[in-house]
């Protein structure tokens, strides 16, 4: 018997995400996205986000299915992200899931969006070995975790105090006037940068902190830094060297994220790190991963762009691993958790 046909639905930020997953197989996927309206605002607008999902869901289901070439009959089972995220673009999700699972007949698993950037790595790289560490940076989580089972047992090592490694860009971004998000545009800059030009501090490398933090992340006292330098030159009346401050920041977190990682595989004795979240995309860290993971032995697993923003896709993988690991569906009245830990 072929293995059961999961749909995954992903709404918790500005992504509306359709796809479907036979075992470890994707067979269609697409996402709709309501990112180019914040722009003008310099954030997202969860009012508007919440909005964008519920005119963009029908369509996305539709194209999901045309892509996969199967219809919501054959569908086994529903997986939806139940946090964590906006309170308001989740409900969209949650609702329109439980609708399907409820006329459909089939049972629906709510799922950790977070988890969910490790999960769809199998659908790219195979299946994982039974214990691997996975680093998940986005613009909401910086997160180090031990992880046994993608949907029984992770358990989270360590994760930023203070701003998401994403987040940070998108200030740095802000601070040097760059559109709105700015982590791809502070990745762009710092490539034509210089990385030696200027020595920025990286988080918690204090003698007290190493150890108590040792598998945590700071950035704002980072970004702080930067801020500092940018306004001693404006106030200097001297140019800001944009690319060597983009460049310098970079090195800076991509450092601490990469050594933590590494660190974190060592000390737990895996072989395996996995990477994935939307910071993932950033050029750096993909290098400085490759570079250390190399040296260090470790095999590193990094799912191609498409499938580092979120997507529907993760979703589905998450509840396709759920099922095979045997996991309770979840009741019918479960309530979407913004805080998800
Ligand atoms: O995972 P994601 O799509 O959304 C959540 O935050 O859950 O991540 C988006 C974040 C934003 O902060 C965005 O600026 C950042 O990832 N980002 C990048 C790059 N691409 C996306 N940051 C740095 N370099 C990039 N290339
Ligand atoms: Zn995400």
């Amino acid at each position: 018997m072929s293995e059961p046909l999961i749909l995954g639905i992903e709404s918790t930020c500005d992504e509306t995400g359709v796809a479907l997953v036979r075992g470890r197989e994707l067979l269609g996927d697409v996402v709709a996205t309501s990112m180019d309206e914040y722009a003008r605002f310099g954030g997202i607008i969860p009012e508007i986000a919440s909005r964008a999902h519920l005119e963009s869901f029908l369509p996305t289901l539709d194209a999901a299915l045309e892509r996969a070439g199967v219809g919501l009959a054959d569908v086994d089972a529903i997986a939806v992200s139940a946090g964590p995220g906006l309170i308001g673009s989740l409900t969209v999700g949650v609702s329109a899931a439980k609708a399907l699972a409820a006329s459909l007949g089939k049972p629906i698993y709510g799922v950790n969006h977070v988890i969910g950037h490790i999960a769809v790595d199998e659908l790219i790289d195979g299946p994982a070995p039974e214990h691997f560490i996975g680093l998940i940076v986005s613009g909401g989580h910086s997160s180090l975790l031990d992880i046994h089972g993608l949907a029984t047992d992770v358990v989270e090592l360590g994760s930023t105090l203070d701003d998401a490694a994403g987040e940070a860009f998108d200030k740095v971004g802000r601070l040097l006037g760059l559109p709105y998000p700015g982590g791809p545009h502070v990745d762009r800059l710092s490539q034509e940068g210089d990385v030696e030009a200027i020595r920025f501090p990286r988080g918690l490398a204090a003698a007290k902190d190493r150890e108590r933090h040792r598998y945590d992340f700071s950035f704002s006292g980072l970004k702080t830094a930067v801020a500092r330098y940018v306004e001693s030159l404006a106030d200097a009346g001297q140019e800001v060297p944009a690319a060597d401050v983009c460049a310098a920041f970079s090195e800076a977190v991509n450092d601490s994220l990469t050594a933590k990682a590494v660190q974190a595989c060592r000390d737990t004795g895996c072989d395996t790190l996995v990477i994935g979240g939307g910071f993932s995309a950033n050029s750096r860290l993909r290098a400085l991963a490759a570079q250390r993971c190399e040296a260090a032995g470790i095999t590193l697993r990094l799912p191609p762009l498409k499938y580092c923003t979120d997507n529907g896709a993760q979703i589905a993988a998450l509840g396709a691993e759920a099922v095979r690991a045997g996991v309770e569906p979840s009741p019918m009245d479960f309530a979407p958790d913004s805080g998800m830990p």
